[in-house]
């Protein structure tokens, strides 16, 4: 017998061939099934001519291919779009500008950081005073590298909590927090999930609590709609500020993304008696939310 298939089943089949993409490699399989079963529920024709196939011919049919094609293609756009060539071999021996620029939204960004967290931060400096900064950075992608630019904006010191998809990615973002000696700790998390309770929002009496939701929220919406809401609605009970950015251009800076796809968060805000400000940053719109 085949010792090799007769241990795996057709799911475990399906995620190995969907790993061997490079920049899906460091996925979770629990994330990776997530959207095979995805592909099920708008296809169940498949799963079940799936099943009904030899187990050591599965690989072969286009039935098989037809799902790691779905698969890839949702897990390119949520996750693969964002890492840029050599991201697997990152290490915390490169330095933090060689890091920013191996994960595509930090890339954006690198070149006007100081920029974007000065105005950021210029509005909250006077209530932050005297206080630490407590950052919760969700879906965070490689911005932890941006920590030096970050300390030189804001009066204090900061603590940081960075949430990430992938458990690779969050043992990296720890072992670089060790490394650098910051203060704080790197959690895996699938937001998309909804379990908010998980994220650490509590705050000491001397603490600022600010949320980051970099580039993030537009993608949560085309997937899973009103999750981004949720998120905000949450968050808001227990920060001082939630930032949100969205990207201006098209993946690859090709194309303007047209205002009215940000409408619906500043009708959210309002709705919710939330106070906001805009900023115009590089190809970033950054909403300055206080809640508090
Ligand atoms: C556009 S990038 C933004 C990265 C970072 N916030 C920044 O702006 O530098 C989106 C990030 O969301 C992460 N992500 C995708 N799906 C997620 C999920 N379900 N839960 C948590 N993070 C997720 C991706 O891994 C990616 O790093």
């Amino acid at each position: 017998m085949d010792v090799k298939h007769a241990v795996l089943d057709v799911n475990d089949l399906l995620i190995r061939k969907i790993k061997k993409k490079k920049e899906l490699s460091s996925l979770d399989d629990e994330i990776i099934s997530k959207y095979i079963h995805q592909c099920y529920a708008i296809y169940p024709k498949l799963e079940r001519s799936l099943r009904e196939k030899n187990i050591r011919t599965v690989a072969k049919s286009r039935e098989f291919n037809d799902v790691v094609k779905f698969a890839r293609k949702s897990l390119r756009e949520v996750y693969g779009v964002f890492i840029m060539d050599g991201f697997e071999k990152k290490s915390v021996e490169m330095s933090d500008q060689e890091l920013l620029l191996l994960h595509r939204s930090t890339k954006e960004r690198w070149n006007h950081y100081a920029y974007f967290y000065q105005e950021i931060f210029t509005s909250m400096k006077d209530d932050m005073t005297g206080k630490k900064l407590k950052v919760v950075d969700l879906a965070c992608g490689l911005n932890i590298a941006s920590h030096n630019v970050l300390e030189k904006a804001v009066p204090g010191p900061i603590e940081y909590v960075e949430i990430e998809v992938a458990k690779d990615d969050v043992r990296f973002i720890d072992e670089y927090m060790k490394d650098r000696d910051l203060r704080g700790k790197a959690i895996a998390l699938d937001l998309t999930k909804e379990e908010f309770e998980k994220i650490p929002l509590h705050k000491g009496k001397d603490e600022f609590l600010v949320c980051f939701l970099f580039k993030l929220i537009d993608t949560f919406e085309a997937t899973k709609r009103h999750t981004s809401k949720k998120l905000i609605a949450y968050l808001s009970k227990f920060a001082d500020a939630i930032i949100i950015t969205f990207p201006m251009k098209t993946i690859g800076g090709r194309k303007e993304i047209e205002e009215n796809k940000r409408w619906w968060l500043e009708g959210f805000l309002t709705a919710n008696n939330m106070k906001f400000t805009k900023l115009e940053i590089g190809d970033e719109m950054v909403f300055v939310v206080r809640c508090s």
